[in-house]
Parts: structure tokens; C-alpha cells; sequence
């Protein structure tokens, strides 16, 4: 046996839940609307819910005989209404396809709507001792951290391999009891201890086995979702200089930095600045970069020194000291560059 299901199977009978409304009974239609109020919602939350559910739907033909408003009803405040609806769309379908009876296996569950293939196993384990495996949500997080899985497990390919860890983790003997234990120890775990944030590894019966405790990489798994490459796009700052004020003009007000000062970006004509105050050449500043939603702008900062302090024509300009600027509304990556270049630093 895998040492993952034995220790598993081991802490689930001491340190385990037990006495949840669903659990200690085989019958497949209470365990399936448990699975499913279970599915976007807290345990904590469900138990009201489910209990006032099967004491008004005992039984999957009654369930199927109530109008759809009666059921959206009693599942009001639950929230992700469509799990009610494919309830009962389901309930309906095992009347008219399974002769009411619920369908088995796992793959025969996983045809019914609103039922996934974790869900689906996680109702043949509990009602029919099917050994077969889960993956939630859950689940996932303790796989990733128990076999170092460093693949962000939205990706197809690393679900692949997270489901085959399942299966391969099962507890191999066929006693219903087993797979019964290490699934619900698996929920337990999840729930209880390797939660998403400062999971209790002190107190895990996997630690010893664990590859990111064992690596000091829990708080790394699962890896988050990769940030996708932003398109980038290039800019240059003319920062134009006159006994130690700067130019700021302020843009328009729709677009990037709408209605903020900004340095002009490439917006001043230069060949007629340079001609009407006796410009000196540019030097260029470091390049820094700044991050939008939709893209990265690459900023080229440019510093000029002019002799008179001139405007553009039609834009609405001033010359201000770089103490004063810090005041106006202006960008971050402003503010950045006059904080390292400009601040305390008249020479
Ligand atoms: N979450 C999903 N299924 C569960 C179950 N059967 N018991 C506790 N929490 C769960
Ligand atoms: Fe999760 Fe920590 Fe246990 Fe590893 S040792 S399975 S990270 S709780």
C-alpha cells in the first residue's frame, strides 16, 4: 500500500470527521446532494441546507415530482443556482432512464448533469465502495504539496498527471472500507490541515513523506496561475530643464494617464525648441519600465537642458521645481524618475 493511503487511512479513523449529516449511511442520493451543495459552498454553510432539503425531498422521486421553483426555493441562499437545476434535471433523468434507480459506476454517474468525474467518484466511493479516485479542489493542493507537483494545475497536462497520482495513490486492497477512509481522509486533510494558507504541518501525518514540507516549498504549492506576457511598447520622456525647473504638460483627459502632468512624450518639437532657446543634446537617463493591465511601456527618459523657459503651443503646460511636482497629480513612473534624478539635486 502507498504510504500516502495507509498514513492517510491511519490519521482519518483518529483525527477525522465522522459525524457530518452524509456521512455514515450508503445512500447514493443524499450522498450525491451533499456532493453537490458541497461543491462551491463551506460545510458549515451546507448542513442547514441538506437537512432541510431531504426532509422535503426524501427520496430521488420526490424530488423528481417537485415542480423546479419549489426546489430553487429551498435552495435559496446557496448561491450557483445551476446545481439545483441540474439536480433536478438529474433526479428526473435516473426516473425516466435508470427506473429510479442511481446509476453506477463512476463513469455511468459522471453521464447525469452537474455531476464532474471527482464528484462522480466521490459518490460511487461513498455510496457503492467503488475504489476510485478524487481530485477537487482541494485535493489538488494536497497532491501538488505531497509530490512536489510544481506545474500550476490549471494546466491540462498537469491535471493529467495529478489524476494519474490519484489513481496511483489508492489503497490497493478492495475492502470498501478502505477507500471509504482514504477518501474521506483526503477531504479531511484538505479541510483541516493542508489548507491553502499556513497549513498545519506539524500536526500532518504526511509530513514525513511529504516533498514540500520535506523541501521547505509548501508555502510555494501549488504554483499560481503564470502571469501571460504582455504585449510591451516603447516610449521616450523629453525632460526638458531651465534653471532647475522642469517641463510637465498635462494630457489630455482620455487615454493612459488622462488629465495627469506628465513629461512630454515625444510631444514637444524639438528641432523648434532647440533652434528658438539654443538646446544643448540630449542625455539620456536609464530606462525603467512601467506595467498596465494590457501591456508594459518601456519609458526612455531624455534629459535636456534649455536656456529659456518655453511652452508648446495649444498644450497646456508649466515649468515647475521638481519639490513642486511632487505635489501635482502626476504618474507613478513621474514621479519615480524625478524622485531619482531631480530631488535634492540642483547642480
Ligand atoms: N467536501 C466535498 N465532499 C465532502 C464530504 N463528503 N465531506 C466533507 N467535505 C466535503
Ligand atoms: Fe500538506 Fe504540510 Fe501535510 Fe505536506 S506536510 S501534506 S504540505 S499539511
Amino acid at each position: 500500500m502507498s504510504a500516502l493511503a495507509e498514513l492517510l487511512i491511519a490519521w482519518q479513523k483518529e483525527h477525522g470527521r465522522h459525524h457530518l449529516p452524509w456521512q455514515n449511511n450508503t445512500n447514493p442520493y443524499t450522498i450525491w446532494l451533499s456532493e453537490i451543495m458541497l461543491q462551491q459552498t463551506q460545510v458549515s454553510t451546507v448542513i442547514p441546507y441538506y437537512q432541510r432539503f431531504i426532509r422535503r425531498f426524501p427520496a430521488i422521486d420526490r424530488l423528481a415530482q417537485a415542480p423546479l421553483d419549489e426546489v430553487l426555493a429551498l435552495w435559496s441562499g446557496l448561491g450557483y443556482y445551476t446545481r439545483a437545476r441540474n439536480l433536478h434535471r438529474a433526479a428526473l433523468l435516473i426516473m425516466t432512464e435508470h427506473q429510479g434507480v442511481f446509476p453506477q459506476p463512476r463513469e455511468a454517474i459522471q453521464q447525469l448533469p452537474g455531476i464532474g468525474r471527482s464528484t462522480a467518484a466521490a459518490i460511487a466511493v461513498f455510496a457503492f465502495g467503488q475504489r476510485d479516485a478524487i481530485l477537487d479542489g482541494n485535493v489538488k493542493r494536497v497532491f501538488a504539496r505531497y509530490f512536489g507537483v510544481a506545474d500550476y494545475p490549471g494546466e491540462a497536462e498537469t491535471l493529467k498527471k495529478l489524476w494519474r497520482l490519484a489513481e496511483q495513490s489508492l489503497p490497493d486492497d478492495d475492502d470498501p472500507a478502505s477507500i471509504r477512509a482514504y477518501t474521506q481522509g483526503l477531504m479531511d486533510l484538505g479541510a483541516l490541515l493542508c489548507v491553502r494558507r499556513n497549513p498545519d504541518c506539524g500536526r500532518c501525518p504526511l509530513q514525513h513523506t511529504c516533498i514540500a514540507y520535506q523541501e521547505n516549498r509548501v508555502a510555494l504549492l501549488p504554483v499560481p496561475k503564470p502571469k501571460r506576457s504582455l504585449p510591451e511598447k516603447q516610449t521616450v520622456f523629453m525632460i526638458y530643464r531651465a534653471r532647475q525647473k522642469l517641463l510637465l504638460e498635462k494630457r489630455p483627459s482620455r487615454g493612459i494617464w488622462g488629465g495627469l502632468w506628465c513629461f512630454p512624450e515625444n510631444a514637444v518639437d524639438q528641432d523648434r525648441l532647440k533652434a528658438e532657446s539654443g538646446a544643448h543634446n540630449g542625455v539620456e537617463l536609464p530606462q525603467l519600465m512601467h506595467t498596465f493591465t494590457h501591456f508594459r511601456l518601456w519609458i526612455h527618459p531624455q534629459l535636456v537642458e534649455v536656456n529659456a523657459e518655453i511652452g508648446d503651443a495649444g498644450k497646456m503646460t508649466a515649468w515647475v521645481a521638481p519639490e513642486e511636482a511632487l505635489d501635482l497629480a502626476i504618474p507613478a513612473p513621474v514621479r519615480k524618475l524625478i524622485v531619482q534624478h531631480f530631488l535634492n539635486d540642483l547642480n
